[in-house]
């Protein structure tokens, strides 16, 4: 016999296998289909979280009745709204739809909108105060970051992240617009950071019940080009703002009480892991290895979404739900966007079947 006339011989015998089985087993529970790997479990679970449907009952009737249609591009996140205008005046049942969709979606994108510098500063300012960015090109409007990247500066921020994690109160959400688009590559990349959380695998999970991390800036005074930043400006910068805040791991929302993976590989100081109660350390190895396995389970694919900017495209994501990747595949072309931050509270962590604050 051949080899195909083996392998199709295999094939049937196994297949008849499998079938009495699963007969036996009727339908196996979803942890046992997942034995192998949780990531897709940890969709699975946020999925069914939200009830088996991308967004509420209640979402969809709100966008039908202001006339907004949904493009969902991910199961669990991100969603284009489409028939929208944010130049329009505000109004209070189109921003309280916007700030569900959020909440709902993790992450929402608006095409052709065309804002300028204050009108994006005033669309952002509808859900909440701004914080100013210190260690950015500032924009003509103060509370704009203007992230510009071309043939002398490659792009940086391509390295999961959810923004500001070394303010004592890191921001809520963030509206960026595309100003200018290379021709190809450029997107940026979106990850649940409750899914990561539902898909850790269960050691790692209790492990770090209760941790927490110092996150600060030295990755931007670390940058410093010569001459740029002396010793004494560090000094007086440390000296206004915090250098060196403490998150837990893992954070709880605190519009949805959902609990998310809350982690910076830029900001966070590897070796910082320690109990959030007592404050005892972890020993560096054991936190370092920690946080780099946490890393990597963020970034697996199946939490992901992408997003193609054009010019004029708005991207308004939940600092709390999500972090991001900003592909740096563009080189040498030049790609602008905009950005604005929405001040936030400060993290904290609620076990979800109740429990104390930590
Ligand atoms: C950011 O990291 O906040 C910017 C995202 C991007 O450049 O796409």
């Amino acid at each position: 016999m051949s080899y195909n006339d083996h392998a199709i011989a295999i094939a049937e015998e196994l297949d008849a296998i499998r079938d009495r089985t699963q007969e036996r087993a009727s339908r196996r529970s979803r942890e046992n289909l997942f034995q192998r790997d949780r990531v897709g479990l940890g969709v699975a679970l946020e999925y069914e979280r939200m009830g088996n449907q991308p967004v509420t009952d209640d979402l969809a009737e709100q966008a039908e009745a202001l006339g907004a249609r949904f493009e969902h591009l991910g199961l669990t996140l991100g969603t284009v709204v489409h028939g929208v205008d944010l130049k329009a005046p505000a109004t209070e049942p189109i921003t309280r739809f916007l700030r569900q969709t959020l909440i709902e979606r993790k992450v929402i994108f608006f095409r052709d909108q065309h804002l300028d510098e204050d009108e994006q500063v005033a669309f952002a300012r509808r859900f909440g105060e701004l914080d100013a960015f210190p260690f950015g090109k500032p924009g003509r409007n103060p509370y704009i970051l203007e992230i510009v990247h071309d043939d002398q500066h490659p792009g940086t921020e391509n390295g999961w992240h959810t923004d500001v994690t070394w303010m004592e109160r890191p921001s809520l959400g963030s509206v960026a617009q595309c100003t200018q688009v290379p021709p190809v590559g450029g997107d940026t990349l979106f990850a649940d950071s409750f899914a990561a959380c539902l898909g850790l695998p269960e050691t790692l999970r209790q492990k770090i019940e209760g941790l927490s991390a110092v996150h600060d800036y030295g990755v931007f005074l670390a940058a410093r080009r010569p001459g740029e930043m002396s010793e004494a400006l560090v000094d007086s910068i440390k000296a206004r703002i915090p250098f060196g805040v403490t998150h837990p791991l893992l954070r709880t929302h605190p519009e949805s009480g959902r609990t998310a993976l809350y982690i910076h590989g830029g900001f966070i100081r590897h070796d910082s892991l320690h109990d959030s109660r007592s404050g005892e350390r972890l020993d560096a190895e054991t936190s370092r290895a920690i946080v780099a396995e946490l890393l990597v389970q963020h970034a697996r694919p199946e939490y992901t979404c992408r997003f193609r900017w054009e010019t004029g495209s708005i991207a308004f994501w939940d600092n709390r739900s999500v972090q991001h990747y900003a592909a740096s595949d563009y080189f040498p072309h030049r790609r602008v966007l905009r950005r604005v931050t929405i001040s936030g509270d400060k993290p904290f962590y609620r076990p979800e079947g109740g429990g104390a604050q930590i």
